[in-house]
């Protein structure tokens, strides 16, 4: 088969296996060039194959040697279609790890089901003799079935309170345009927390405690976001705000009960980057095109390889991890540093259809959202045809 881009509003339905596989080797390369990590030896990764999970399971494999199992929710290739990028990342990645002696196996299939947990928790048992000690929780998902009830949730990303009026972008045509978003309902908020908050990861960890799966001394960490006062209405105050303060809360409550294990769980709050994730929040694009251009010039744009590196090295396993006063790890920094989110706040009421390019890095946008589905990475050829239907060595139904 041939592979194209097809993009339709935030997401793109193809994805390029040759092209993941390129994505993958480069932020492997990248960790490989940094110093070493004396950090964690048996790593649990859900979400892990996109975006800040993939990042992660990189640096720990790459950057600390350690040996990894990640859980995450994409779709092989059929006759019709490619697979999802997650997909052809994940079989890239373990190919890599395992081409270096790295223990790496997959878990596809939905990490809230309590079918998912177990098979992760059976082959710890199995394959691992020591306990995981860093387990990463990186899930973005717009839906989530209970597994106690069977009630489904879907997330939304709607302001609490007022409706919120602001400008955004289509990024495939660069038409800059208001939005008005009304505001949620009680129920959105409920469903969103569902969803997003934190009650599946406490779940997961009552399971890898009850087990006794993990080491003495284990961490924990999820991610999180807070961002600039543009966004507020629509992330931090709004729906998805509502979920992050609940897993930040369940995080602090974790962190009390991992005591007994002289454990630890930690929330970082991450950087505002192109995923597949960020893309479908209305606003943040043009808010990431503005970003990036200003930390582009400045020499402190990060990707997601860039930070999680930095989580580890510098933050999780530093002598001196620094945390705010609500128990957090800080690798927003950077974007929330006084000089870049003035420059922000005066340049986004100048941003119209006709100077995006050159107001923003919208460019920049377009180009990093396509090569997360393997499109535009040097050295591939996109002319030729490829064998769609790749295998994750670890799982063998495709
Ligand atoms: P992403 O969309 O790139 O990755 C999501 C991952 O979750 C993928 O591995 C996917 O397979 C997995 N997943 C989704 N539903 C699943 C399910 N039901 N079962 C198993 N796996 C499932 O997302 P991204 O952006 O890397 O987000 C990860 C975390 O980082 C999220 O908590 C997000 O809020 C947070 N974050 C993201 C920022 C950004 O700008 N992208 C900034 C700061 C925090």
């Amino acid at each position: 088969m041939i592979v194209a881009p097809k993009i339709r509003g935030f997401i793109c339905t193809t994805a390029h296996p040759m092209g993941c596989a390129a994505n993958v080797m480069e932020q492997i390369e990248y960790v490989k060039k940094q110093p070493h990590v004396s950090g964690p030896k048996k790593v649990l990764i859900i979400g892990a194959s996109t975006g800040y999970g993939l990042a992660s399971r990189i640096t720990a494999t790459f950057g600390s040697g350690a040996d990894t199992i990640g859980v995450s929710f994409e779709k092989p290739a059929d006759e019709k279609r490619t697979a999802s990028a997650g997909w052809y990342n994940t079989a890239a990645f373990e190919s890599v790890a395992h081409a270096h002696s790295y223990y790496a196996k997959s878990i596809n299939g939905d990490a809230f089901s309590d079918l998912i947990k177990e098979q992760t928790i059976d082959l710890i048992k199995k394959d691992w003799q020591g306990k995981v000690d860093l387990v990463i929780y990186s899930l973005a998902s717009p839906r989530r079935i209970h597994p106690r009830t069977g009630q489904v949730f879907n997330s939304t990303l709607k302001p609490i309170g007022d409706t919120y009026i602001n400008k955004t972008v289509d990024v495939m045509n660069g038409i800059v345009h208001e939005v008005s978003i009304p505001p949620a309902s009680t129920e959105d908020i409920e469903q969103t927390i569902q969803v997003m908050g934190g009650e599946d990861l406490q779940y997961w960890v009552d399971a890898l405690l009850n087990e006794g799966l993990l080491a003495n001394g284990a961490k924990v960490i999820a991610y999180s976001y807070i961002g600039p006062e543009i966004t507020y209405p629509v992330y931090r105050a709004g729906t998805i705000g509502a979920a992050k303060e609940d897993l930040e809360k369940v995080t602090r409550d974790l962190n009390t009960r991992l005591q007994k294990i002289q454990g630890n769980a930690y929330i970082s709050v991450n950087k505002a980057l192109v995923t597949q994730a960020s893309s479908a929040i209305p606003v943040v694009p043009l808010y990431i095109s503005l970003l990036y251009k200003i930390m582009k010039r400045e020499g402190n744009h990060e990707g997601c390889i860039e930070q999680m590196y930095r989580l580890f090295h510098d933050r999780l396993y530093s002598p001196s991890l620094s945390l705010d006063n609500e128990h957090r790890i800080r690798l927003d920094d950077w974007e929330l540093s006084e000089k870049i989110q003035q420059e922000i706040k005066t340049t986004w009421m100048t941003i119209t259809t006709e100077n995006l390019a050159i107001e923003t890095d919208i460019a920049g946008y377009r180009e990093e959202f396509q090569r997360l589905f393997g499109f535009g990475l040097s050295g591939v050829d996109y002319s030729a045809d490829v064998n769609v239907a790749v295998p994750i060595p670890s799982i063998d139904n495709v």
